[in-house]
């Protein structure tokens, strides 16, 4: 049942062009975006003037990719907070928020909190989930649920970027409902995900190479993430992975705030792994990275490089390049983040740990 691997979790990565492939099927139908679920009206969602987005753990790092896309494409301000904090402010909310509630098992304690005390001051929610029937989708207005399939490994991969392509389909949902997209823009944006499993699956059959350096690195006391726009929650997820996998103090940075501080720790020898902007899409951004690898690596760091196909510029700045085919800037963390899950995987493997159970981990936590 682990399909010839020794752990669910190295399945599981196998698996992602399907999670991305089954999470957007049906959701897309007579030239509209479809949610599984609506209790609200199209008018309510209409006159939604604020979004939230709640999570934990990785769902929070995919709530992070959503504020790009839902504020690119709806034009409507976009928060995204810890469940665990979100739970405990006061938040201004109102029957024109929505809020929206991520998460993989649907039973996360937090979470569900979250979405009570948004519902208590009358804004709407709706959840993203993976599992049918559990409480945050029966407590919400509206549903769309991640067709991941089960997930063994305490560490999500397929589920993560089921909820990433799931988020992508809430933003042109809310901006079908708003008119900030024609229907012709929302067809052309939803064709590009639907191109994204066949590049997921392009990735993974290149990460041979991303295993041999985390045999190479698994002894690093500490690896270093950086990236910018949506590198950056890429950056967070990657540090997260390495953390509860392998049990190496990672960190994720944004880029710009290298030289407010992180650029102290680095010190001759120090993986860094950096998530390139592509050098077309984002220009200004990919020429600040290169600038960025420069002063790490003038440093001593040892730059680990995930870049676009055909990024020429880099290559010079990288010691190992992990190259990704070319996507659409808001999807391209669906393929940098594979790496990653490799890379982490990899290095606990190599250190002789359970990458299905890693230690002090419950896969859904449901007390606080
Ligand atoms: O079931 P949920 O999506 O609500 O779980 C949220 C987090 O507990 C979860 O993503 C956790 O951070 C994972 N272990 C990350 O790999």
């Amino acid at each position: 049942e682990k399909g010839g691997h020794d752990y669910f979790m190295l399945k599981e990565i196998e698996e992602q062009p399907a999670a991305v492939a089954d999470t957007l099927l049906g959701h897309f139908d007579a030239g509209r975006i479809v949610l599984d679920e609506q209790r609200l009206s199209d008018q309510e969602l209409r006159d939604v003037d604020k979004v939230f987005v709640v999570a934990c753990g990785s769902a929070y790092h995919s709530g992070l990719l959503a504020k790009y896309a839902i504020e690119h494409w709806t034009r409507l301000p976009v928060e995204v907070e810890l469940a665990s904090e979100f739970r405990y402010r006061d938040p201004v909310l109102d029957r024109s928020t929505l809020v929206v509630a991520i998460s993989q098992s649907g039973e996360t304690a937090d979470t569900l909190e979250a979405v009570r005390h948004a519902k208590d001051q009358k804004a709407r929610v709706l959840a993203v989930c993976n599992t049918n029937g559990s409480q945050i989708p029966r407590e919400a207005d509206a549903v769309l649920y991640t067709r991941a399939g089960p997930e063994i490994g305490v560490a999500s991969t397929k589920a993560f970027l089921a909820q990433v392509t799931a988020n992508y389909l809430v933003g042109l949902a809310l901006a079908q409902a708003r008119g900030t997209k024609y229907p012709d823009e929302v067809a052309r944006e939803y064709r590009d995900l639907e191109a994204m499993p066949e590049l997921v699956a392009r990735v993974l059959q290149t990460v041979e190479p991303v295993r041999a350096l985390a045999r190479e690195l698994a002894h690093s006391p500490t690896v270093l993430f950086l990236g910018r726009h949506v590198g950056y929650p890429v950056a967070l997820e990657g540090a997260l992975k390495l953390k509860e996998l392998a049990y190496i103090h990672a960190e994720g940075f944004a880029a710009g705030e290298l030289k407010h501080g992180p650029i102290a720790l680095i010190e001759e020898g120090l993986p860094v792994i950096v998530v390139m902007p592509s050098p077309k899409g984002r220009a200004v951004l990919h020429s600040k990275l290169v600038s960025n690898i420069q002063e790490i690596k003038a440093r001593g760091a040892r730059t680990i490089v995930i870049a676009e196909e055909g990024d020429e510029a880099v290559r010079a700045h990288a010691d190992h390049l992990i190259e990704i085919p070319a996507a659409p800037s808001l999807l391209q963390p669906l393929l940098s983040t594979v790496p990653l899950q490799v890379f982490a995987a990899e290095v606990a493997q190599t250190r002789g740990y359970d990458v299905d159970k890693p230690r002090n981990l419950a896969k859904s936590v449901t007390v606080e």
